[in-house]
């Protein structure tokens, strides 16, 4: 499989900000752990870290995440918004329609997002996860300080290595059966995040896009926070990404962060 190279990186990326500051490791702990500390020592917005391999990748809700050196896309993009904090979840939202588009224009694969934070292929149900984003942020008063979104996408992973990473994963070489650029994969998705960040800054919300590609929503499914499980209709997302659970005693909750996962029929 063919490594990343910077020297390849660099002149496709020229005028963009996401990128003009691109470093390239071939093994770190985590792109995040990383970039955010070069957030905390003045790195600037569109500072991109990306790695062949990491050492202690995660995932969401402390979880570990997974995948074989040199054979998937792991970066962290770095933005300094002038956003509320409460509205930091505008770019992850971003990120993952930019992830979306980047899949597709490179291997022709249009996956779905689930809430809150993957890119998966097939319906509702049988869903395979291609990728997932872990955002983090650093905030000062009422101020965000910087927001890392950290992307993995599972590219040239073969069958074999995919039982290793979690029962339910995919790659883009398993739903294609062929190798992916993973080159032109990280360009298309810095582009696509430059522009569509550019958009945000000037008023638009991702949110209603963001909302629309969502499969989750309109299925009986089943949460689990930290403290408790909830079953009910997942009946929206509300404007900084909770999702909106309508429980049968008529109750609706506002989840911030969950596993969610398709409930069974009613017997
Ligand atoms: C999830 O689905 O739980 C989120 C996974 C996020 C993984 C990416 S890989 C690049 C970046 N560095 C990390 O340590 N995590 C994110």
């Amino acid at each position: 499989m063919k490594p990343l190279l910077l020297s390849m990186l660099r002149p496709r990326l020229t005028g963009h900000v996401f990128g003009s500051a691109l470093f390239l490791w071939p093994r770190v702990t985590s792109t995040n752990d990383v970039l955010k500390e070069m957030a905390a020592e003045g790195a600037e917005e569109g500072t991109v870290v990306v790695a062949e391999e990491q050492t202690a990748g995660r995932g969401r809700l402390g979880r570990a995440w997974l995948a074989p050196p040199g054979a998937c896309l792991l970066c962290s993009l770095l933005f300094r918004p002038r956003l509320l904090p409460t509205h930091a979840h505008r770019l992850t939202m971003l990120c993952a329609l930019a992830a979306a588009e980047a899949v597709e224009g490179v291997s022709g694969v249009r996956p779905a997002l689930k809430w809150p934070n993957d890119l998966v292929i097939g319906a509702a149900g049988r869903w395979r996860k291609l990728a997932g984003l872990l955002t983090e942020s650093g905030v000062t008063g009422d101020r965000l300080d910087f927001v890392i979104v950290g992307i993995g996408i599972n590219v040239n992973v073969t069958a074999e290595d995919l039982a290793g990473l979690a029962p339910d994963a995919t790659s883009l070489m398993a739903e294609t059966g062929q190798e992916a650029d993973r080159a032109a994969l990280l360009v298309t998705l810095l582009d696509r995040v430059e522009e569509r960040y550019a958009r945000l800054k000037a008023g638009e919300n991702p949110h209603a896009e963001w909302a629309a590609r969502l499969i989750t929503l309109g299925q009986r499914v089943e949460a689990t926070t930290g403290t408790e499980r909830l079953v009910g209709l997942a009946e929206g997302v509300d404007e900084d990404g909770a999702l909106l659970l309508r429980t049968p005693d008529g109750g609706l909750h506002h989840l911030r962060a969950a596993d969610v996962t398709l409930a069974p029929p009613v017997p």
